[in-house]
């Protein structure tokens, strides 16, 4: 059997992954949108590539129709606006919890065993709204934040030694926001922890950036967000779950006390397989760490308390 994954939102983020679930061969593909047309010809422009591509992954585009989304595996969420320049994340709340909600019920409704990988921001705001939306099970809810925050990381620190971007690891924890806590402790250059490798002051620049890394790109496009990393965070999820990779990614996971955090969706490090989130890996953190997860998650419960505002 084929293995189908449904993307809902046919823009940026949404298109891109699109293109490379199929181009990489992991399933057939379902693309989403509100908008009439536009998820049928870019499935249809994605399609006309896979002569050249080489791959034989079927790819429809519709819009609102979600029975086609019936049984997929795996739920790529990308649907809602994106930030422009000077708006932070939470900005887009009250627009995307409505979307989320909508989306999330159609979807849950046609695929009761898939697994939902949510994109659209404020992130952890947005999962909150997918797991009570769908009333899935915490484990087939998961955002993708740290994947990308973790790459962004990653790629800078190779800048920094000049190495492969495949010899980094990099871990990058929290909330999808400002006070995302990247973790150089447990960052390496192949094996060699970066702390040995790279100056105390060069290090936070590189956090800085890192914490920045999304309004950077806000800045240089003016008219909407990242999507090329973003849809790569995705499909690394939606692989690990396909493949059943039981792979460690960064990803935000609802937590009942790990981390002494309660009832939240944050960015932990979790194992990905064909259940979801199979587990929660809880690494050691040191006070200031911990202190910094901590406030990270404070934040996502501000933002949780006002969605619950937003909704009376
Ligand atoms: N988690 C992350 O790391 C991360 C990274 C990048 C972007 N994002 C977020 O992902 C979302 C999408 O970003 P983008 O750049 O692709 O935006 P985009 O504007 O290019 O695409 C969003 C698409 O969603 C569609 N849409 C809106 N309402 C819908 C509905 N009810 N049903 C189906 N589709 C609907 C729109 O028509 C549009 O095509 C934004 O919220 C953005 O902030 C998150």
């Amino acid at each position: 059997m084929r293995k189908k994954v449904t993307v809902i939102g046919a823009g940026n983020v949404g298109a891109t992954a699109a293109m490379r679930v199929a181009e990489k061969g992991l399933a057939d593909v379902v693309l989403v949108d509100v908008l009439e047309g536009v998820p049928a010809g870019k499935a249809l422009d994605i399609a006309e590539a896979a002569p050249i591509e080489k791959h034989d992954c079927r790819i429809i585009g519709c819009t609102n129709q979600y029975a086609d989304a019936k049984d997929s595996d795996v739920v790529i969420i990308t649907a809602g606006i994106p930030r422009k320049p000077g708006m932070s994340r939470d900005d887009l709340l009250a627009t995307n919890m409505g979307i989320m909600k909508t989306v999330v019920k159609e979807v849950a409704a046609v695929a009761p065993n898939a697994i939902l990988i949510v994109v659209s921001n404020p992130l952890d705001a947005m999962c909150h709204v997918a797991f009570e939306a769908s009333g899935f099970p915490k484990e087939r809810v998961v955002g993708m934040a740290g994947v990308l925050d973790s790459a962004r990381f990653r790629a800078f620190i190779a800048m920094e030694v000049n190495v492969s971007v495949e010899n980094i690891h990099a871990f990058v924890l929290g909330g999808h926001g400002d006070t995302m806590v990247p973790i150089s402790r447990y960052s390496t250059v192949a094996g060699i922890p970066v702390t040995e490798l790279i100056a105390p002051d060069r290090l936070a620049a590189i956090e800085k950036r890192t914490r920045e890394g999304g309004a950077e790109i806000v800045g240089l496009l003016k008219t909407g967000s990242a999507y090329y990393a973003p849809a790569s965070g995705a499909v690394e999820m939606t692989e690990a779950i396909l493949k059943d990779k039981k792979k460690i990614l960064p990803c935000a996971a609802y937590l009942e006390g790990e981390y002494g955090i309660n009832n939240l969706f944050v960015g932990v490090p979790v194992k990905l397989g064909d259940r979801g989130v199979e587990e929660i890996i809880e690494i050691k953190l040191d006070d200031k760490e911990r202190k910094a997860l901590q406030h990270s998650a404070d934040t996502v419960k501000k933002l949780v308390e006002d969605m619950k505002r937003l909704s009376k």
